[in-house]
């Protein structure tokens, strides 16, 4: 798809964004105002922003309360749902379960239900490599089995069966779940990036702690069976995420539905280079320590991108981690000079 075909699809039309103020979610908005949507971003704020939802409309929302969501869906009357609101650390989830299968399956539920009585046919959905487990084969393929190993993943998978379920149900439902792998990066004009209270991803972490956020990054577990011994990953620049967004809803409006599809590279880095990429970046010889193995981890993760690349022809634009973290620091350092000019204001 070219971007003038999808101008041409998206323009226009009227996407409800959960989770729209949010790390990924602010981005896809942002996109889809770049492309003539209009957009209702609907977020309860719990670890998202306000300011950072930079187009259409906004309402403060949980998708717990039934009637608040289908009022807003009711109002807008959308074309499409993309739903991002969900629950994302996977350390996390290991302690907390029910909040995972709360926010991210019985959530989903409601959502589904909603759409279904505003007679809202078509669902992008947030799924994630997680629902992989620790893969037999790597890069992993969409038909490889199912096997989480963390809540995390464990609440995805049930939320795309769901969908698949629904849609062999119901033939005005139509969804395509895309299953990220590990985003990271900013908006390359810097406008909007990650912004959570406690960050707990990698590429976060280190920049924070070369900003002297953090006394030190530990490096969880370096006995995996990897050849530096620390986990691999596959990052994926949040703009190439966002554009994957774009591709896969005007995929759905065309009439696609059913399908799936993994979003990263097909290369892994492991912890350790990508502390040192980040080390190059920042020029900051940042304290590093040695850790255990943090619970819910598989060894790596690496996708085999194949399928959105020649269903919806995805083309990714930023595939470098030196991209990746060069614009996640730029957006690290806006950070601390907005804090700095509301601390001076104060
Ligand atoms: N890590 C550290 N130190 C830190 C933070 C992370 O060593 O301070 C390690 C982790 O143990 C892991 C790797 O860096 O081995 C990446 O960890 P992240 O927390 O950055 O990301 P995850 O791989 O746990 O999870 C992310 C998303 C999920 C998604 C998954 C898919 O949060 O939503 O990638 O690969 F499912």
């Amino acid at each position: 798809m070219t971007e003038q075909n999808l101008k041409d699809i998206l323009w226009g039309k009227r996407i409800f964004v959960t989770g729209g103020a949010g790390y990924i979610g602010s981005h896809v908005v942002l996109a889809l105002g770049e492309t003539g949507c209009e957009v209702m971003t609907f977020d309860n704020l719990s670890t998202g922003h306000r300011h950072a939802v930079l187009h259409g409309d906004f309402c403060r929302g949980d998708l717990a309360e039934r009637e608040q969501l289908l009022a807003a869906i009711k109002g807008f009357r959308p074309d499409a749902v993309i739903h991002f609101a969900a629950a994302i650390e996977v350390g996390e989830s290991v302690a907390n379960p029910l909040k995972y299968y709360r926010n991210n399956t019985a959530n989903a539920l409601n959502l589904l239900e909603a759409m279904g009585e505003c007679g809202v046919g078509l669902m992008l959905f947030s799924s994630t490599a997680a629902v992989y487990g620790n893969p037999e084969r790597i890069p992993v393929d969409e038909s490889a089995q199912l096997a989480p190993i963390n809540p995390y993943g464990a609440s995805k998978m049930m939320t795309e069966r769901l969908l698949a379920d629904l849609a062999s149900a119901d033939s005005a439902f139509r969804y395509t779940a895309l299953r990220y792998f590990n985003v990271a990066g900013a908006d390359p004009m810097v406008r909007i990036g990650q912004d959570y209270a406690n960050p707990t991803h990698l590429i976060t972490r280190a920049l924070k702690t070369a900003l002297g956020q953090f006394p030190k990054l530990e490096i969880f577990g370096s006995d995996y069976p990897t050849a530096d011994g620390t986990c691999i990953r596959d990052y994926i620049h949040v703009a190439d995420l966002a554009a994957a967004h774009l591709a896969a809803v005007a995929g759905l409006l065309l009439g696609r539905g059913a399908e799936v599809f993994n979003c990263g590279y097909g290369h892994g880095f492991s912890v350790r280079e990508v502390v040192e990429v980040a080390k190059q970046v920042t020029g900051i010889d940042f304290p590093v320590e040695m850790a255990p193995r943090r619970a819910g981890d598989p060894a790596e993760l690496v996708a085999d991108s194949q399928r959105i690349r020649s269903a919806l022809g995805w083309q990714p634009q930023y595939d470098s981690l030196t991209e990746i973290v060069r614009t996640a620091w730029e957006w690290e350092k806006k950070l601390v000079s907005r804090a700095d000019s509301v601390h001076e204001q104060g």
